[in-house]
């Protein structure tokens, strides 16, 4: 949510600027800016759009500029207008400040600023901070000291990039929202998001909250809360440039969904033995006391939620998933022998941060099943599980799904093994033997669907509902997001049980009904024999002899493996239907209309 990027260093700013906004435009995409110190002053170009506009903004023959703040925007505090872009400047035009986060008392601020002169011009919570910079250059201080100062009246989140007119030097802080240094031979970038920088560097330093730091060309100092110099582990990432670029693929959404079989084979290697069936998550947590699991997220990271704590349940491990947004209301607190599992992708997401702070405090275990290494979930939880999918640039989420899935079927068994009340699967060493399989699977999926074929058959109709039981109904609900976020259709995803006690209502000959067959019970076939006989064309997402298939209109087949893969082959096939409505729409598939890929705000 919102992306911020600098550059201190020998070589030229704008570019590696430029490119770090359009690596980091998955975050917002409302308004993007960026502000250079040259020979005279500050340049500041922004506008409302994306970063291919504010490309064409930037007038100047003179790229010479070696110090540089950006930003790209998901709104919170007044809409995208040029004004509300950042970066914003102070009353004069000498201090340039990005920022991602909320500052709470901005209001006040901001009311004892405008009684002292300065003087505002957007709705932005974030005006505050080049002006109480400027305050404090006003006052006497020196930069460092006036950007220390201004940090200090801060009450919110942030990470807050500034350039100052006659200074060669990036300040910067770090509190609640991410932040980490690309260190480069005598450059230096500062980015939300790792991507943002990857083609110049994977060298890495994550900055800690209450960190204050300076960056020039030739070093950078790092204060910590306590006022003191501190040191951080300076780091290699193992992602690869080439993993934060399209290649040939005409979307993100496309070229993640499609690479799902190197994705899956990351997220498994070294953690089942298959002659043994053992599981082996490197955890150095001891989980043999917990008596029950919590796993907490949002969105698409609740839907893989849905699907591990109905895994754990089926172990006899007692496991609920619980919406992040509502957890402080409706999941009762829990004990020391209640494991909290955050389930995000990002780690970043401000609901899932704030049930896991509540989880800690009630004294709960926490894991972090995430993504992003050294994501603010991974440093606050126990221990980070990470899910290895690689960065996923498309808004949609599809590949971190799938790998999410997987992580939390492995930790399923896991548990089970070693809790009092838990027993793995009986068809464990089937499932293990199948996930070693499932990379292949998915790619033939990815080579024989006849998804986009059906994508045209059904375009335009009045709704799209996704059903299926167990495992299948967390399948249903994420085909059902995916097919919104990129679609803008309204589509719905339902227990298949539960479309007799309400939804068939909805149910018409405009409203096909996408229904997930994996097992071999009949009841999910009788449910979409209820809406057939109401008129909605069926299409089975099954193994090609499932007893679904004749009451089926058409067909998006998935090999017949272990059910919890199958069940995963039937989401793939799920992604590139929506990936394909959306390209038959002509949606903005990689940045849909009001989203952001990072959710900050509670
Ligand atoms: C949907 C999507 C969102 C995220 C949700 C949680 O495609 O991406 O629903 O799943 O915002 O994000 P994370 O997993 O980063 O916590």
């Amino acid at each position: 949510m919102c992306g911020i990027i600098a550059h201190a260093g020998d070589r030229e700013a704008l570019d590696p600027l430029v490119t770090g906004l359009e690596k980091l435009e998955y975050r917002g995409y409302d308004s993007a800016g960026i502000a250079v110190k040259n020979g005279h002053g500050l340049d500041v170009w922004k506008c409302s759009g994306q970063v291919s506009d504010l490309k064409r903004t930037i007038n100047t023959v003179d790229s010479s500029a070696t110090l540089g703040i950006g930003h790209t925007r998901w709104s919170t505090h007044g809409p995208p207008t040029d004004e509300n872009a950042h970066p914003h400047t102070d009353h004069s035009d000498r201090v340039a400040a990005v920022h991602n986060g909320i500052i709470e008392n901005y209001e006040t601020l901001k009311e004892k600023l405008s009684e002292d002169g300065y003087e505002f011009t957007s709705d932005t919570d974030t005006e505050v901070i080049p002006n109480l910079i400027r305050y404090y250059l006003d006052h006497g201080n020196e930069p460092l000291a006036a950007f220390e100062h201004a940090v200090s009246d801060l009450d919110g989140s942030y990470a807050i990039a500034t350039v100052i007119e006659g200074n060669d030097s990036i300040f910067a802080a770090r509190q609640g929202s991410p932040l980490v240094l690309g260190l480069e031979e005598n450059s230096y970038y500062l980015a939300s998001d790792v991507p943002a920088f990857l083609s110049q560097t994977d060298t890495v330093l994550y900055l800690e909250d209450g960190d204050v730091l300076e960056v020039r060309s030739d070093g950078v100092e790092i204060i910590d809360e306590e006022g003191q110099l501190a040191q951080r582990e300076v780091e290699q990432v193992d992602w690869q440039p080439g993993e934060t670029e399209k290649a040939q693929f005409d979307h993100y959404m496309l070229k993640e969904i499609h690479s799902q079989p190197e994705s899956l084979q990351k997220t498994l290697e070294g953690r089942f033995d298959r002659e043994k069936d053992e599981i082996d998550l490197d955890l150095g947590l001891d989980l043999s006391g917990i008596d029950s699991v919590q796993l907490v997220a949002c969105g698409t990271s609740y839907h893989a939620a849905m699907f591990g704590a109905s895994l754990l349940n089926q172990c006899g491990v007692p496991a609920r998933s619980i919406r992040a947004s509502e957890y402080d209301v409706s999941a009762g607190t829990p004990s020391e022998r209640t494991l909290f599992i955050a389930v995000t992708q990002s780690g970043e997401t401000a609901d899932t941060l704030t049930a896991l702070s509540s989880a800690k405090e009630a004294g709960a275990s926490t894991l972090a099943v995430t993504n992003v290494v050294q994501s603010t979930a991974a440093r606050e939880a126990d221990e980070p599980l990470y899910i290895r999918a690689g960065p996923e640039i498309g808004v949609a989420a599809t590949k971190t799904f799938s790998s999410q899935a997987v992580t939390l079927t492995l930790l399923s068994q896991f548990l089970a093994e070693v809790t009092d009340d838990g027993s793995p699967l009986d068809t464990l060493p089937e499932l293990v033997s199948d996930l070693s399989e499932l990379s292949n699977a998915v790619e033939q999926v990815l080579q024989t669907s006849d998804a986009e074929r059906l994508s045209r058959e059904y375009l335009n109709e009045r709704a799209y509902f996704f059903i299926g039981r167990g495992l299948g109904c967390s399948v249903a609900k994420e085909g059902a997001l995916k097919f919104k976020e990129v679609t803008y259709e309204h589509a719905e995803g339902f227990a298949s049980g539960e479309l007799k006690h309400g939804p068939l209502a909805l149910v018409t000959e405009r409203t096909p009904v996408f229904t997930i067959c994996v097992d071999g019970s009949r009841k999910t076939v009788t449910n979409a024999e209820e809406a057939k006989t109401r008129g909605a064309p069926i299409v089975a997402v099954s193994p090609p002899d499932h007893g679904i298939v004749d009451t089926a209109d058409e067909h998006l087949y998935v090999p017949e493996m272990h059910p919890i893969c199958t069940y995963l082959l039937a989401n793939v096939q799920l992604q590139l239907l929506s990936y394909y409505s959306a390209t038959e729409l002509d949606r903005a598939i990689d940045k849909p209309r009001n989203l952001a890929k990072s959710v900050t705000v509670e």
